[in-house]
């Protein structure tokens, strides 16, 4: 039997964080074993606010070696760049003519990021999800493993496929499949250094809230030991008057690969002074071979084109055969 297929991406917009790893690529690494895994980096997502152009071919090619050094081997997954396949931004208008507005305009993450934005809000910003739904659809994943905040946006996906399977399919014969999300209860909300009831973000402007992929060992050390956190004594999971304590005992349980209640008899008795080195040396030592490979890949740029040539072919393939079946539906003539 053909394996199943997971599809998820990343924008390439400044550096990837825990929260990226824990709540995303590190549960791709389980799955490639599994699953046919197509992951992408989501470079056409990375202009909907204010973009550096002299950055953004660097920085996707950054993603692409973090997927790499992280643990995905581009022998069993197919790693590709979105802007390279002009499926996705066609599919994504013809999306855009089914959609309709008001689904959009309750997006928290839109919402959100347009607050910050004021005037200068695009409409690509608004219709970010389209875009995302277009991504997924196109590859006909059966799953979509990602972190917590893109649950909202996998719900709109299945909502258009659902629409346009209505308007234009039958039951019998539904034009795209629907995919279900994959959001694992563990590290899916890494939450921010300086404020527990917050999720690490790289939009924070404040880099001690999160701690970056690339981040040296002293960095890493230093943000941990500035790290918010509460003057009781004892650390335990789960008490919603200690956001930043279950924060903290998560990303420990998932460096050190613990299980969660060896961690919680661990550092039951501990206070913040014993818990925070401990926490930044077993970051240290979980980031350091990532981080050297990551180094090794991005000297080795030829080795990179290749893995990013092989990965744009194979999904092209695959996204053209959904995007004439869409196009079929609709109703478009076929270029002679
Ligand atoms: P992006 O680039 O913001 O984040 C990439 C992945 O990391 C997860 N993530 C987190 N998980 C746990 N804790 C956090 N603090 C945290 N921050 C981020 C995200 O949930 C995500 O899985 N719109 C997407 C990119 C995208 C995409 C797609 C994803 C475009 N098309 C199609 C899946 C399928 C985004 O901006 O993710």
């Amino acid at each position: 039997m053909a394996k199943q297929r997971i599809l998820s991406g990343i924008q390439p917009t400044g550096n990837l964080h825990l929260g990226n790893y824990l709540g995303a690529i590190r549960n791709w690494v389980d799955l490639q074993e599994e699953y046919d895994a197509f992951l992408f980096m989501a470079d056409l997502h990375a202009i909907t606010v204010p973009h550096d152009p002299t950055r953004l071919a660097e920085d996707t090619y950054k993603v692409a070696a973090t997927y790499i050094a992280c643990g995905i081997d581009p022998e069993k997954a197919t790693i590709f760049v979105q802007s390279h396949l002009s499926a996705h931004s066609e599919l994504a208008w013809l999306f855009n003519c089914i959609t309709p507005l008001n689904w959009l305009e309750r997006m928290i993450q839109f919402k959100e990021k347009a607050i910050k934005q004021g005037e200068n809000v695009s409409i690509g910003l608004l219709d970010y999800p389209v875009l995302q739904a277009a991504d997924i659809l196109l590859y006909e994943p059966d799953l979509v493993p990602v972190g917590e905040d893109q649950k909202q946006h996998l719900e709109l996906t299945r909502d258009i496929a659902a629409r346009l399977n209505f308007q234009f399919g039958s039951e019998e014969n539904p034009v795209l499949k629907v995919p279900e999300p994959m959001i694992r209860k563990e590290g899916a909300r890494v939450m921010s250094l300086t404020d527990g009831s917050k999720k690490m973000s790289k939009s924070d402007p404040s880099d001690q809230s999160r701690i970056d992929l690339t981040d040296p060992p002293e960095v890493m050390v230093k943000k941990f030991k500035r790290a918010k956190t509460d003057p009781e004594r004892g650390l335990w999971f789960d008490d919603p008057a200690r956001p930043e304590c279950h924060n903290l005992l998560t990303l420990y349980m998932l460096l050190s690969g613990q299980t969660k209640e060896a961690v919680a008899a661990e550092c039951r008795e501990m206070g913040w002074g014993q818990f925070k080195p401990l926490l930044a040396e077993t970051a240290v030592e979980a980031l350091s071979p990532i981080q050297a490979r990551f180094n090794e890949l991005m000297g080795d740029r030829a080795y990179l084109e290749s893995i990013l040539k092989t990965g744009d072919e194979k999904a092209r393939a695959l996204a053209n055969q959904t995007l004439d079946r869409v196009k079929t539906a609709l109703g478009y003539s076929k270029p002679l």
